[in-house]
């Protein structure tokens, strides 16, 4: 069982906003060092904000009887595995490779980029409870009404932490990350 108490509700210390105030979201799209690869990253993460959403709605609507069990199983087996899968590669590339790339080009953000790592071992966990939930919601689903409906509603519970986790996440990663990057021209 998932520990809330690891959910992290601060956003990342002040000190790491410097070139955030110099770089704010809103002037990011006409800057010209805000290429295809970054927009693409972020757009990624749109995708992360999404399937997260459905899949949640999507347990609360099989626990409400509003969709017919099959169907949800279906959409559960395709959204689970995309947002899953997903996540698990992009944390493992930021890890191995985007981070210490902006760590090289300017190591003043290095303690915002040792909260967000722990962000993706805190938000593993919760997938991995995600996961389990999911399996065993797909064995039962036809067989066993009522474990089907506990193991659903541990869905809908991992998948409202993913969602409250990668709301706090993405922005103060996409806050910390796009400055360094528009200010030191990477990634284009
Ligand atoms: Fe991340
Ligand atoms: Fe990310």
């Amino acid at each position: 069982m998932f520990d809330q108490g690891l959910l992290r509700q601060e956003p990342l210390p002040d000190e790491m906003r410097i070139l955030l105030d110099k770089y704010p979201r809103e002037a990011w799209a006409a800057h010209p060092n805000f290429k295809q690869a970054t927009q693409n990253w972020l757009g990624a993460h749109r995708m992360f904000r999404s399937l997260s959403k459905t899949v949640r709605r999507d347990a609360e609507k099989y626990l409400d009887k509003r969709i017919d069990p099959q169907d949800y199983a279906e959409r559960l087996l395709h959204r689970g595995n995309a947002l899953i899968g997903n996540l698990h590669g992009h944390h493992g590339w930021e890890d191995y490779a985007y981070f210490p790339e902006l760590s090289a080009a300017d190591p003043r953000f290095d303690a915002g980029l040792k909260i967000l790592e722990n962000d993706h071992k805190v938000l593993d966990e919760v997938l991995h409870d995600l996961t389990d939930a999911a399996i065993r919601t797909l064995d039962f689903i036809q067989s066993d009404d009522q474990a089907a409906h506990e193991e659903v509603a541990r869905v809908y519970e991992s998948a409202q932490i993913v969602e409250k986790l990668l709301a706090r996440h993405l922005v103060d990663e996409e806050e910390l990350a796009v400055p360094i990057i528009i200010h030191h021209k990477l990634r284009g």
